[in-house]
Formats: C-alpha cells, structure tokens, sequence
C-alpha cells in the first residue's frame, strides 16, 4: 500500500497564518519534508523529517520510501501553486496520489500589510530567473509583486528601474513577513542603491505617474 503525499501550504512562517486544514494535514503525517523553518513550527510533533536542501532527487527518493509506511506531508512556505516544490512533485507523483493543501502567500501578505489591493499586479518570482523578466512586466502593470532571489541586488532592481524610465516608482520592501523581525520600508528607486542585499523578501514595485 502506499499512503498520499500531502503538499501544505504553511503561509509565510508564523503559525497564526497556518490553516487548520493544514495543521491537521501535517498532524496526521507520519513524515515531515520541509525547509528548516518549515521543520520548525512542527518540531513539537517529533516526527521523522526530511531536510529539503539542493539535493532534489534524494528528498523525492525518501518521499517515494516512506509512503510505503505511512502519509508523508511536505511542507512548503506560503502556497503550494504558487513557486513551490508542488510543480516537481507533480511530475514524479500521479495526481492521486497528491493531496494539495492551500497556504497564505508571502505575496497576499505583502499586499495586504501594504493595504493594497493585488488583483492588477503582475507577480513573478526572480529565483533562477533573469532580471529582464521583469522589465517588461514592471512597463505594462501598474503594480508589480517580485519574490527576490539573494542573487539579484538591489542595485540591479535600481538599474533595471532606471532603464525602465521609471524614477518615480514607489518600491516597497517587505522582509521576513510575519516572523518578529518582519521589516517593512518605501524606498525610490535611487534609494535601492543603499540597501545590501534582499533576504527573504518581497519586492512591491508601483509604477507611479
Ligand atoms: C520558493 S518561493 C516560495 C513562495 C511561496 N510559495 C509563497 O506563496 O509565498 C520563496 C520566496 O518567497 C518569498 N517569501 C516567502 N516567505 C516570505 C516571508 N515570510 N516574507 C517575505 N518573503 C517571503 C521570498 O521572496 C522567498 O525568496
């Protein structure tokens, strides 16, 4: 027999943001596969888990082995569909054999803390993605929601914005959402130029007039 391979979305890190559909999902797994935060909030459950690190083919090994044994839940920050491990799981695992439970994105997040609404934005994430990507979406919405990969600085955001004739945007920078270090700042486009890097951010970009 083997067991479902539940996919939870656990929202942006705090457990208040966390469905209950969800918690129930990952109490009733006999296996945990998640990135160390995610492992965190669920260390008090004391199950078997799985650290998802670079080495792809080995987690989905050890998910294919362990739901011989019993349901297996990975854990996945925000929502499954949207940038998550659900799109590689979905070509190694029938759609039977998975059970997708939604999450609380970092994005709905951001725009909510920004008091804005989302439903004209362009998302996109930059994770493993050229910074060009962006460039036509930032010239064609008026507001553009960007999940930040650590590779791309924010001076380069800066030029891009630049070459984009945009020096009137309004960029907001919203760190580490939910968790007790959440930071949240406005910055212009030149004002990127001070910031060192992007760690666990998003990136709400308003094209301004
Ligand atoms: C692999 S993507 C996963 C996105 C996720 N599925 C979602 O719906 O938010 C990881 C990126 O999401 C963003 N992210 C996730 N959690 C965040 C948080 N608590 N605060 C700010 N950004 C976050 C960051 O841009 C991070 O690099």
């Amino acid at each position: 027999m083997e067991f479902p391979v539940w996919v939870v979305g656990i929202g942006p890190g705090h457990p208040d943001y966390i469905l209950p559909a969800a918690v129930r999902a990952v109490e009733a797994a006999c296996f945990l596969v998640g990135g160390p935060r995610a492992l965190e909030l669920f260390n008090h459950l004391n199950r078997e888990s799985k650290l998802i690190d670079r080495n792809l083919p080995e987690v989905l090994e050890y998910i294919k082995d362990k739901r011989k044994q019993g349901p297996v839940a990975v854990l996945v920050s925000g929502d499954p569909g949207f940038y998550s491990l659900l799109g590689y799981l979905s070509k190694h695992f029938a759609p039977e054999d998975l059970r997708v439970i939604p999450g609380i994105s970092s994005v709905q997040v951001a725009f909510s803390t920004l008091k804005l609404p989302w439903q004209d934005a362009a998302l996109l994430s930059l994770h493993g993605r050229p910074l060009e990507d962006a460039a036509h979406l930032l010239g064609e919405y008026p507001a553009v929601g960007l999940l930040t990969d650590p590779k791309v600085s924010p001076a380069q955001l800066a030029d891009c914005l630049a070459n984009q004739g945009l020096h009137q945007a309004e960029v907001y920078i919203c760190e580490n959402l939910s968790y007790p270090d959440e930071q949240v700042c406005q910055v212009s486009p030149a004002g990127l130029r001070e910031i060192p890097a992007f760690n666990n951010c998003v990136v709400v970009i308003r094209r301004g007039t």
